[in-house]
């Protein structure tokens, strides 16, 4: 994938899926470790030991469209192939966390992609669930948690209009603060 925000697409969706209520999306990026490190966790039904042991290979899906499952193989060998690691730790009825770590100036690296879109995206998808993401440099951290937002808004909806649009802004002014502080512009 061109961006690798299209992969935590896919990887939040999983969590959707498995019927998360908290959805973790934490994102490190460290030029004095040369690592970028995407976190995803989610408080959904989890996997159990056997199924983890098999769950990256294509072939282990609970899909029922088709027989293979693309979104953590593909996402794995994207971690592996700019010299990063990749792990996923799972617990029935716990919840799971799938961690991906990046050679930060590796050449195959994708660049990271628009966040607030992503963010944006999700949130309107599914409006009842969670999101806690957080943005860490060296020297700075950027976080949106839905959880403040709905102590502001009451019983109103994240997904009405005004609502994203002020979400895509937060998100992009916090992700250029970040960018500033670290003297370059967002990648
Ligand atoms: N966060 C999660 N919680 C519980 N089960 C999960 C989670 N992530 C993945 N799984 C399980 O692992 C399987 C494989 O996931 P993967 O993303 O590789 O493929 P998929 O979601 O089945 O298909 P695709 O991503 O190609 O649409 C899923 O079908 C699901 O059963
Ligand atoms: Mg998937």
């Amino acid at each position: 994938m061109k961006e690798l925000s299209l992969h935590i697409l896919d990887i939040v969706k999983n969590s959707v899926k498995a019927g998360a209520t908290l959805i973790g999306i934490d994102i490190i990026e460290s030029v004095q470790a040369d690592e970028l490190t995407i976190v995803i966790s989610d408080n959904g039904c989890g996997m159990s030991k056997d199924f983890l042991a098999r769950v990256r290979d294509p072939f282990t899906t609970t899909r029922t469209t088709r027989k293979v499952g693309m979104g953590i193989p593909l996402y794995e060998a994207a971690a592996l192939q700019c010299d990063g690691r990749f792990d996923i730790t799972s617990e029935v009825n716990v919840g799971t966390t799938v961690t991906a770590v990046f050679g930060l100036s590796h050449i195959d690296r994708a660049p990271l992609g628009d966040m607030a879109e992503t963010m944006t995206t999700l949130v309107s998808g599914s409006p009842e669930i969670d999101f806690c993401y957080t943005h860490q440099t060296d020297t700075n951290r950027f976080v949106f948690d839905t959880r403040e937002i709905r102590k502001e808004l009451g019983e109103v909806p994240l997904n009405l209009p005004d609502v994203i649009l002020w979400i895509d802004a937060f998100i992009k002014e916090g992700l250029t603060t970040l960018a500033l502080s670290r003297g370059e512009t967002n990648k």
